[in-house]
């Protein structure tokens, strides 16, 4: 997609649609009373007729609007004013255009609102709608012959002083924001038959090669020779061998934090010998999407130029019930030297990360970021889309926290006392990998993790339920989500803006 800023007046811009964004309770006095006066009133019309409210998302289209340079018109809601931000601006323009995309269009204009919060500044605007747009023109249809979404050649942004630095910035990074959007969402919808350990780890490659990252691809006699015992258990009912992928980016100033930003990428769950059942095992290929996320996190790190030094693990194996599988009442030693009594062989990604994160200590990590599908607990603690966040690190928390409160993914803290870790004992090993019965298990999942960061500043997302969407929604596809890109970027962004990670 072509994305360009323009500062034509809204009326005149050409093109197959104008989008134009309404809000709650507007007045047609400004733009949309320069909209409305060459529309011949139809907006006001609109509004007494109680077509046109501006509630968040609503769409509305005018087919053959008179009087204005484009061929089509959609007007969407961005709900109340004083609340217009990241979140709904994405979400009214996600709508919009997933509404414009399911027919093939070469051209489209998007008014950036006016409206709201004078600290939602242009820039900003800018930067959401880019991501936006290209988010919202790209569906889970990879294997379709008629496809349900169709790219758009170009898309013009129409903003005042289009021609300032500091916009086109904002344009170049909301543009970089939804190709890793985009990406993450791919690697997670790809079929586990397409998409494995290997060919995940190819595409890091290629990645890395095509963006100037450093990769270093460990596969199965590596992990042996790193004692990765942990990971290797759960490799090691698959056919598939596994891989460690390690990326790293640096541009930071000498002596700044190594991040580690860490993810599990099991490319398909069937939960091992504890086998699930067809309905919970159905999404399972979506269960590699935290190493998606880390995957296509760093790269936009690195697209954007940051000042910092970061590493992004991914831990890649398939979870399969095969002659070698682990068993229960395995014990495994990890990595770090911590064993392991197997009660549970769905209880996989702590498994994984265990060894990953052990490693990414060795590699110098000094804060870290762990980004996992990890509990169905979590998603019955905090519902489908809300992000858990549990960590060691108060101060650290909350810096993820407001970085994900910035971009409007909703996270939310879950507790890590001290009376959790009983539930992990095991009479036989040092600790067990599930938590007794089914109370708490996000959390006892992060007790477990815990182990393995030592005492680094750690946070641990579990992202089991907004990862992945079952169905469509107006504002966004099913499928993978890319759920956690924006926070990651945003949190890094701060850190190189002269806050230290
Ligand atoms: N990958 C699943 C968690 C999951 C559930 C992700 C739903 C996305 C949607 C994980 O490996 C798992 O199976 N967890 C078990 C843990 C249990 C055995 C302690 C779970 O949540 O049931
Ligand atoms: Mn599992
Ligand atoms: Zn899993």
């Amino acid at each position: 997609m072509q994305l360009r800023l323009d500062s034509t007046h809204t009326t005149k811009a050409a093109g197959d649609w104008l989008i134009v964004g309404v809000p709650e309770a507007f007045e047609l006095t400004g733009e949309l009373g320069e909209l409305d006066a060459v529309l011949g009133g139809q907006l006001a019309r609109l509004n007494e007729q109680q077509d046109l409210t501006g509630k968040l998302g609503q769409a509305v289209t005018l087919p053959t609007p008179l009087g204005i340079a484009a061929k089509r018109l959609l007007l969407v809601g961005l709900g109340p004013q004083q609340k217009l931000g990241d979140a709904s601006l994405n979400r009214a323009l996600t709508t919009a255009i997933r509404q414009v995309s399911t027919r093939k269009v070469d051209q489209v204009a998007v008014a950036i609102p006016t409206v709201g919060p004078a600290e939602f500044t242009a820039a900003r605007r800018i930067q959401v709608a880019a991501a936006a747009v290209q988010v919202g023109c790209v569906g889970q249809d990879l294997y379709r012959k008629e496809r349900k979404r169709f790219p758009i050649a170009e898309v013009t942004l129409l903003v005042a002083n289009a021609a300032e630095a500091d916009l086109q910035t904002a344009l170049h990074t909301g543009q970089i924001l939804g190709e890793a959007v985009n990406l993450t969402r791919e690697l997670v919808n790809l079929p586990p038959a397409d998409m494995y350990p290997e060919t995940f780890a190819d595409r890091a490659a290629a990645l890395a090669e095509e963006f100037g990252l450093k990769i270093d691809i460990l596969g199965k006699p590596e992990l042996e020779a790193e004692k990765m015992g942990s990971l290797l258990a759960v490799s090691s009912g698959s056919e598939r061998p596994p891989r460690l992928v390690c990326l790293e980016y640096n541009q930071a100033p000498v002596g700044a934090p190594v991040l580690a930003i860490v993810g599990k990428g099991v490319t398909f769950d069937s939960g091992g010998l504890s086998l699930k059942p067809t309905d919970g095992m159905l999404t399972m290929k979506c269960d590699m999407a935290g190493a998606a996320t880390a995957l296509a996190a760093v790269v936009a790190i690195a697209r954007l130029k940051l000042p910092v030094h970061v590493i992004g693990l991914m831990g890649l194996v398939e979870n399969m019930t095969g002659g070698l599988a682990m068993k229960l009442g395995d014990v495994l030693t990890a990595r770090s030297g911590v064993t392991i009594e197997v009660q549970n062989t769905d209880a996989e990604g702590r498994l994984v990360l265990a060894d990953v994160l052990d490693y990414a200590l060795s590699r110098g990590a000094e804060k870290i970021v762990d980004l996992a599908t990890l509990t169905g607990a979590c998603v019955v603690a905090l519902g489908e889309e809300v992000v858990g966040a549990m960590s060691n690190n108060q101060p650290w928390c909350d810096a993820v926290l407001s970085a994900a409160k910035a971009t409007g993914e909703d996270m939310w803290q879950l507790p890590m006392f001290d009376l959790y870790n009983g539930m992990i004992e095991s009479d036989v090993a040092d600790i067990r990998n599930v938590g007794g019965g089914r109370w708490g298990g996000a959390i006892t999942a992060a007790k477990f993790l815990e182990r393995f960061v030592k005492d680094k500043p750690w946070v641990h997302l579990d992202i089991a339920g907004p990862a992945f969407a079952g169905s469509d929604k107006p504002h966004r596809e099913g499928g993978g989500t890319g759920v956690m890109v924006r926070t990651l970027v945003e949190l890094v962004q701060r850190a190189g803006g002269g806050r230290q990670i």
